[in-house]
């Protein structure tokens, strides 16, 4: 059993694997410089080879539990057919939606949009270098890429006026949602994904009264049809207003916390195992500063099951030395 498998399934505290969310991405100047001869994201994203190599620059690296495939969770619209592209300093920016296109389309038309990545899967579950590893999938949640979809570009710290006018056109985005990323689900399980998290990055810009529809419905859906193939599923639900309350309807097989979460008061709430936390600031400061404020997790969760990780991902910034500092100190706890 895996490291990862060992603490999700088994509730072991006696180890603390890591992986850390982005690890794969900008702060490795051997990502950079492919990313240089490949300005178009959604294009590498699509090209295996290169999608594959670049999961796997990570754990060349250091000594991490698990891969997470280099792709994106906008992948799924850009699959539904909306346009997708990434700007250097603005992040996403996403094309109108034709709804009536989307309802029309089909799973082999979706398939064979974004099939490399279910290929990357494959490569990267089958490599040596992930023997006795995991290799994560993931999705966005119904109510995040919802927000990417409608918004139409990152929503920083609120959605844009008007954003819940038109209540059928969601209605029918969230049907088409929930269909497609059960699909994207099982290629991604059938391809070698032996653990699937769930990025609900928005989740916390959300009113309390509309948590049950947007978010807990839908995500409890996906959350039964991962575990229906006997894989763990690992949510994040950044910022949500209560983890409990989220852990107690959705209960998923773990949960991811972000740094704003209080560690102490969280342990004594819940009982599934859980991942995260640590600020990726952190990893801006100093050995000693990182050394201590990883402990803290760790120390804390000494005798609860977790895996560790941050709690959003690695900043671009960050310097690989730390990171490598950081996993060994955490292999060696
Ligand atoms: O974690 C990993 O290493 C796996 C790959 C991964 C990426 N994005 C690669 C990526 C994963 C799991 C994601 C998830 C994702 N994508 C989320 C959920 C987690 C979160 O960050 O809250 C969201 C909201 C997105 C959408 C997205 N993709 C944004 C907002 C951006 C731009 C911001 C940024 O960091 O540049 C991206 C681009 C992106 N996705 C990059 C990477 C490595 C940077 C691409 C680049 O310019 O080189």
């Amino acid at each position: 059993m895996t490291p990862l498998h060992k603490v999700i399934i088994n509730k072991n505290t006696k180890i603390n694997p890591i992986w850390i969310m982005r690890q794969a991405g900008r702060y490795l100047p051997e990502f950079r410089r492919i990313r240089k001869t490949n300005p178009n994201f959604i294009n590498l994203c699509l090209n295996e080879k290169l999608s594959s190599e670049i999961t796997l620059q990570p754990l060349k690296r250091f000594n991490l539990d698990a891969a997470i495939i280099f792709s994106d969770i906008l992948m799924v619209p850009y699959g539904l057919g909306q346009e997708v592209e990434f700007q250097k300093g603005f992040g996403p920016k996403l094309g109108k939606i034709n709804i009536e296109k989307m309802l029309e389309l089909d799973e082999v038309d979706f398939l064979a949009k974004i099939d490399p990545v279910y290929k990357a899967i494959k490569k990267v579950s089958t490599n040596g270098i992930t023997k006795n590893k995991n290799t994560i999938g993931f999705i966005g949640a119904p109510w995040t890429l919802l927000v990417y979809m409608i918004n139409q570009q990152s929503p920083k710290k609120a959605l844009k006026k008007n954003f819940y006018k038109d209540k059928f056109l969601i209605g029918k985005i969230l049907l088409i949602l929930e269909k497609f990323l059960k699909i994207h689900i099982r290629n991604q399980i059938k391809n070698g994904a032996d653990v699937i998290q769930i990025f609900d990055s928005w989740a916390g810009l959300i009113d309390e009264r509309d948590l049950p529809n947007y978010v807990y419905l839908p995500t409890l859906n996906l959350v039964n049809y991962v575990k229906s193939f006997n894989i763990p599923v690992i949510c994040f639900p950044r910022e949500i207003k209560s983890y409990k309350k989220f852990c107690d309807i959705v209960n998923p097989d773990a949960v991811n916390i972000d740094y704003n979460v209080n560690i102490n008061k969280i342990l004594k709430k819940i009982k599934i195992p859980i991942q995260g936390g640590l600020d990726p600031k952190i990893l801006l400061t100093d050995k000693e500063n990182l050394k201590n404020k990883a402990h803290e997790y760790l120390n804390i969760f000494k005798d609860h099951p977790y895996i560790f990780n941050l709690g959003h991902g690695v900043l671009p910034e960050t310097d690989p030395k730390m990171v490598e500092y950081l996993v060994k100190m955490v292999n060696d706890y």
